[in-house]
């Protein structure tokens, strides 16, 4: 099988990093699209297995250059970054934002027309579905997301609302879905996300980026099809054992 080259959105945050580094380590080669390339270290800037490619979320004609370039697979860990997280809870209008939806509105098109037909989009357990269970924490993040981050809360039920509607056949689409994000610690032992629903026995809430990471590198490596049209929740077992 061929090396996969990934379409990579979000990958100066932490996790990005993470999946950037575990893609190379793979064989992986990357187009890295940023709005800040600047944030990117020094060594995946010089790497010549990684293509940086700047602009914006709505600049379509670099974003279709960027898809143009055809990988095999894109990954999205879009989502309000954590330096910004103020304006996200301070400013009013941010909370009807759809900047992420409308990247999306964009995106698949485009993907469509160059003929790349698989993506993993970043949602959060604020998108519910039917096949989750009742879960009193699940709730009481959710109603602070609402309450406290209600743009955030906003984008997540949009970027659920998008994919729902498109076609898996037409353009084969993964949202997994988050709760709270951690890193792992120095010399932990590296362990393997779980993946289901919501509110099953063992489910903290919380995973550590070293395995989403590895879980996003591993789905594409394999070319997997396992999730296609699904939302999967993604957690780390046993948070208070290992924090
Ligand atoms: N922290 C948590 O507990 C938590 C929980 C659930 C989900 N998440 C989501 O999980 C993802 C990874 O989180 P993280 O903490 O590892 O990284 P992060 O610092 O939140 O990274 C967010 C990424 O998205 C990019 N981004 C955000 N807004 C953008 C915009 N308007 N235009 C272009 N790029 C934009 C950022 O680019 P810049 O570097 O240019 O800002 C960065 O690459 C994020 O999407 C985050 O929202 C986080």
């Amino acid at each position: 099988m061929a090396p996969a080259k990934i379409l990579l959105f979000g990958g100066t945050g932490p996790t990005g990093l993470l999946t950037l580094q575990g893609a190379l380590e793979a064989g992986c080669e990357v187009i890295a699209y940023a709005r800040n390339p600047g944030r990117f270290p020094e060594s995946i800037r010089n790497d010549s297995r990684v293509m940086i490619v700047h602009g914006s979320l709505t600049d379509k004609d670099q974003l279709s250059h960027a898809v143009s370039l055809k990988p095999t697979v894109v990954i999205s860990l879009l989502g309000p970054a954590a330096h910004e997280m103020v304006s996200w809870l301070s400013r009013p209008s941010n909370w009807s934002s759809s900047m992420f939806s409308d990247f999306y509105r964009i995106l698949i098109p485009l993907m469509k027309e160059h003929d790349v037909r698989r993506i993993y989009a970043m949602g959060t357990t604020s998108i519910c579905h039917e096949k989750d269970l009742a879960s009193f924490s699940r709730w009481f993040t959710i109603s602070c997301m609402w309450l406290m981050a209600h743009g955030a809360w906003n984008e997540m039920q949009k970027i659920a609302e998008f994919f729902e509607k498109t076609d898996k056949e037409e353009v084969e689409w993964t949202v997994f879905r988050l709760g709270g994000l951690y890193n792992q610690k120095k010399g932990e032992p590296e362990g393997n996300v779980n993946v289901g629903v919501v509110g099953t026995g063992g489910d903290t809430g919380w995973v550590k980026r070293e395995e989403i990471a590895k879980w996003l590198v591993a789905q594409v490596t394999s070319r997997s099809q396992e999730w296609k049209g699904e939302m999967p929740y993604l957690w780390t077992a046993e948070r208070s054992k290992t924090d």
